[in-house]
């Protein structure tokens, strides 16, 4: 299977879905990849389902940089998107493609992901210029969520839906390769999927979008503390878990584990030595 390049995901529009799943280490990243996802995006949610914060603001360059280095040694085929977390691309022009390089550079990712609208296109005009290719991210900006009044649909009268619709004119503008819709409605995402000439790839913005993202972890039921509506769980993992861990603790008590199978067995009788 060939590598999926910026270029492959832009010409699926209207032919293909794309479909993206977070990853944050190289074993899983293997597994997405081996099954032929579009793309792995190793999302600044790893703050919430990895590192244990309370939401994305605290994830830092380093973190980032040491996870998506994991996810591209896992990967062979997929398109693997680093995503800038807070306060690496707000300061200036400058930093932002500073940080932008470092993703491609130290972590080997093929292109980054950087939350806003109009606001951030001078950056993502900057990042695309230095050769990092900019997949944007409008509607629910988890990392200025407290702006938009908490974790909630976004776009829902016409105003708003007027200003998602130029925001996604104006990263197409400024060079982004594709965009993604967090939490809008359905018909809206529909709309602004074909007001713009790249793929969209949607999170609770229903079927209207050129592809689908999920972060892996509430997909596979690993992470409890919280699923959002629009989370469709494949599996629930996490009580499978919690019976497997039960049942080692008791074989251990039991000393049911290890058995023979599990044990390397030697001709010499040890025992001798300790009557030496
Ligand atoms: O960080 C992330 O996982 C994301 C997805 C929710 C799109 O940005």
């Amino acid at each position: 299977m060939k590598k999926i390049t910026v270029k492959d995901v832009c010409l699926m529009k209207g032919k293909e879905k794309i479909s993206m799943l977070t990853a944050y280490d190289a074993p899983m990243a293997s597994l997405l990849d081996g099954e032929g996802v579009t793309a792995l995006l190793v999302g600044d949610s790893l703050g919430m389902v990895v590192l244990g914060y309370d939401s994305t603001v605290p994830v830092t360059m380093e973190q980032m940089l040491h996870h998506a280095g994991a996810v591209s040694r896992g990967t062979k085929h997929a398109l693997v998107v680093g995503d800038m977390p807070f306060g690496s691309y707000q300061v200036s022009v400058e930093q932002a493609v500073v940080n932008g390089v470092r993703f491609l550079k130290e972590a080997g990712c093929d292109c980054v992901k950087l939350e806003g609208g109009g606001e951030v296109c001078d950056n993502v005009r900057a990042l695309v210029g230095a050769g990092v290719p900019v997949m944007g991210h409008i509607g629910l900006t988890p990392q200025t969520a407290g702006q938009l009044g908490g974790f909630k649909v976004q776009g829902k009268d016409m105003d708003t839906a007027r200003k998602l619709i130029a925001g996604a004119r104006a990263l197409e503008e400024a060079g982004a390769f594709a965009i993604v819709l967090e939490c809008v409605p359905g018909s809206l995402a529909e709309v602004v999927t074909r007001a713009v000439a790249i793929p969209t790839i949607g999170i609770g913005a229903g079927a209207g979008c050129d592809g689908q993202v999920l972060v892996t972890n509430d997909m596979l039921g690993l992470f409890e503390r919280f699923t959002p509506g629009f989370v469709k769980k494949y599996l629930n993992l996490a009580p499978e878990i919690k019976t497997a861990v039960q049942s080692f603790i008791r074989e251990v008590d039991s000393k049911e584990f290890p058995a023979e199978e599990h044990t390397f067995a030697s001709k010499e009788d040890f025992h001798k030595l300790l009557d030496e």
